[in-house]
This record gives structure tokens, sequence and C-alpha cells, in this order.
């Protein structure tokens, strides 16, 4: 099996500030994140020759796409994957290059998440998305049974695990004060996070991502182009995705304090980019951070921390801007939110930015290689997109 490792390489990207985007349509969402990837990569609409659209609710066909951007009569696919669906359709945008399909391929993302209502709570509206649906176990319940499983595997009372997941919001909210395009951009402290209501015990509301609009796009070029278009492209070193079998329900061998699913993207990714100690040659990270436990899981999933060790990682401040393994540098789906298309190109986003040295008050020092983890579904039933990128080919 061949790696598409150096084949091809990320020349634009473009974001648009996430939020309650009431002033703004799914259209318009996507013509400014269209339009920034293109000024990036210095490129008109008319040089696109194939896309790859992320999207859950907007609707049906790649026609969503193709109208407003006015990408008539070539290849757009739509792509669905729950909520890594964004890297989803970086990775075909990518395959399709990497196989000689097309040089020039754009992947894009984008959810309306404010004007339906949708929440991660069991809805009331007899309208509701989903309401059928998360009238019993909703994203908070089913990460916050995880959150109660990993306390209990490694002997935390309540309180001291609170206090660690209350660590990981502070983290993300200060680096989301550093970030112009997040939906929060406020520090909080360690207090607030602790008092903080209830959403569904142990997880609070500063343990929960909100809920946002947003679009993000890439465009993928063959790697032996890259350099025309720009002198610091960002090269495609490893892009996986493991879909699991949904049985951690009703496997009495599922500790419910992992996700297997996390594990088994992570070790394809290094195999392919060729890394050998993940702990060490990653610069960078954006994990899938939908509540704070995610995030303190996914640091022992990838083996960026052993097993049990991640919470004293975690207070010692590896994962902190400045830290030897910064995490979420733009404040994460903690202060982004998850607008489901759109997530995993923002999380692309940030480690480009940061790749390329423009991460403004956020950079960090000397990043080589970045990884984005983006995962959907629930603890055992999960499908987790692992995509790592380097800046040297
Ligand atoms: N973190 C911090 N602050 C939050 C927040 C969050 N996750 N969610 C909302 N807020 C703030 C709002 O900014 C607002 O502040 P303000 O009064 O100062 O303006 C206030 O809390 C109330 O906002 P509102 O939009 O009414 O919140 P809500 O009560 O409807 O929703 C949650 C709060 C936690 C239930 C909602 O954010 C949620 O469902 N999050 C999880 C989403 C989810 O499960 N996604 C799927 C992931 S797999």
């Amino acid at each position: 099996m061949e790696s598409i490792k150096n084949k091809v390489a990320i020349v634009g990207m473009g974001c648009v500030k996430f939020g309650e985007n009431f002033g703004q349509s799914i259209d318009d969402m996507l013509i400014d994140a269209a339009y920034e990837a293109y000024a990036d990569a210095g490129i008109e609409s008319k040089d696109i020759q194939a896309a790859w659209f992320g999207n859950l609710w907007a609707g049906h066909t790649g026609q969503i796409l193709a109208t407003p951007l006015k990408l008539s009569y070539i290849p757009v696919t739509h792509t669905e994957n729950a909520c890594a669906t964004g890297s989803e359709a970086l990775r075909g945008a990518c395959y399709a290059v990497a196989a000689g399909a097309c040089d020039i391929a754009l992947a894009i993302g984008v959810e309306k998440l404010k004007d339906t209502g949708f929440m991660g709570l069991p809805q009331t509206r007899p309208n509701a998305t989903w309401s059928y649906r998360l009238s019993s176990m909703t994203a908070p319940a089913g990460f916050a049974l995880m959150a109660t499983r990993y306390f209990a595997k490694n002997n935390f009372s309540l309180e001291e695990g609170k206090r660690l997941l209350a660590k990981i919001a502070v983290k993300n909210h200060h680096n989301g004060s550093l970030s112009p395009k997040a939906q929060f951009q406020k520090e909080i402290t360690l207090e607030t996070a602790m008092k903080a209501p209830i959403v569904s015990s142990p997880l609070g509301l500063f343990d929960c991502c909100p809920v946002s609009d947003g679009a993000a796009a890439a465009i993928v070029v063959r790697a032996d182009m890259a350099k025309s278009f720009r002198p610091d492209p960002i090269y495609v070193k490893a892009m996986q995705i493991c879909q699991g079998p949904r049985e951690g329900f009703m496997s009495p061998a599922y500790d419910y304090a992992h996700v297997e699913e996390t594990r088994r993207a992570g070790i394809a990714a290094y195999k392919e980019a060729g890394i050998g100690n993940p702990a060490k040659e990653i610069s960078i990270a954006e994990v899938h951070d939908c509540f704070t436990i995610t995030e303190l899981t996914i640091m022992e999933d990838l083996q960026f921390s052993l097993s049990g060790k991640a919470p004293e990682d975690i207070e010692s401040g590896r994962y902190e801007i400045g830290g030897a393994l910064p995490v979420n540098t733009d404040g994460g789906l903690k202060c982004f939110g998850h607008p489901i298309g759109a997530t995993g190109l923002r999380m692309m986003y940030e480690v480009y930015k940061q790749l390329q040295g423009k991460a403004d008050k956020r950079q960090i020092k000397n990043p080589t290689i970045g990884l984005t983890h983006n995962q959907g579904g629930e603890p055992g039933a999960a499908v987790v997109s692992v995509a790592i990128v380097g800046n040297e080919k």
C-alpha cells in the first residue's frame, strides 16, 4: 500500500470568524472562506479543477457549494462523516490530487447550527432537529460517562477530576483569547470553570464546546507544483480515518476511558508519516476537544502522554503554548465551537498558520510537524480522522 506522504501540499487556506453568525448565510460563509483561500494561494476560482464539500445539515448534493462559488461543470463531491466531515472533505481532495485525477482541488466545509436551535442537550421544541435521537443519550451525557470512568480508573476524586478538566478549559480559553476568529475570546479562571452550572455531571458549562456557525477552506495541489504558488507550502505526510464497529456500549471489555478509533487512527497515521516517537516529533496538535475529557483522553490515545500520565503532563503545562507539545493553540472547539462540516478544516487552518510562522500572538517556536485529530460519534462508537502535515518535504 502506498503512502500519501509528500505527494500533495496545501498552498492556501481560509477561515471565517466562528460564532453566532446570524448575519451570514451559508453561501456568505462559503464565499468568504473560499476567497480567503484563493487569495492566500494566489489563484482564482476558475483554477479549481474539483471540489470536496463537507457539510451535514444544509441539504443534499454538491450544488450547495457549486452554486454560490460558481463552480460550474466540474466535479463537486458532497462528503459527510459525522463530526469528522471537514477532515473527510480534505482527505477527498488530497487523495484525488495524489491519484493524479486533478492538480488543484478545493476542500471546504461549512455548518450553520445556531439558526436550527441545535444544542447538545435534549430539545423540547416539537420540530427540533434530531429531537427524537437526543432525548436519551446526548453528547454531553456520553462524554460525562467517559469522565466518570476515567476518574475511577485513575483514582481521582470528583473534585480532583473536575479540577483537572478545568485546567484544560482554562488553557483553551487563554488560547482563544489570542484568536481573532474564535467565538469565545475570553480568559476564564479555574474557579469559574469548576463552579459553572452542570450540563451533565461531572461536566459543567466550561467543559463543553459551544454551538457555533463557521466555514473553512483549503487549496490542495501536487507537491511538485507547490512552490510555484508560495514559498512556504505545507506538505501532507499522512491522512488516515478510522471507523469503529460501534460495539463499545455492548462490550464488557471496553473501559469507556479511551477511544479505540483514536488509538488506531494515530498508529496508522504515524506509520504513514514515518513518525516513531509522536510525543517528541509532533510540534503542534489541534485535537477534537468537544468536551474537556475528550482532550484529556486524546493525549494518551495519540501517545502524547503515557497511559494514565496525561494528568501530570497537563499539570506541568506540557500542552500549553510554550510547552513541549502545544495542543489547541487557537482555543480548540472550546472556543471555536463545533460547526460540524467546518471543524476539521478549521483545525488544519491553525496548524497551517503555525507551520508557516504566521500564528501571531499564538505562534509557537520552530514547529516542523503538525497533527489534526477530528472525532465523530461518541465513546464506544466513533469515527476518527488523524492528519499529519509538515513544512518541509
Ligand atoms: N462554554 C462557555 N460558555 C458558553 C458555552 C460553552 N460551551 N455555551 C454557551 N455559553 C455561554 C453563552 O456565551 C452565553 O453567555 P452570555 O449570557 O454571557 O451571552 C450563555 O452561556 C448562555 O448561552 P446559550 O447559547 O443560551 O447556551 P445554552 O444554555 O443554550 O447552551 C450548552 C449551553 C453547554 C448546553 C451548549 O453550549 C451545548 O449544548 N454545548 C455542547 C454542544 C455539543 O454537544 N456539540 C456536539 C459535540 S460532540
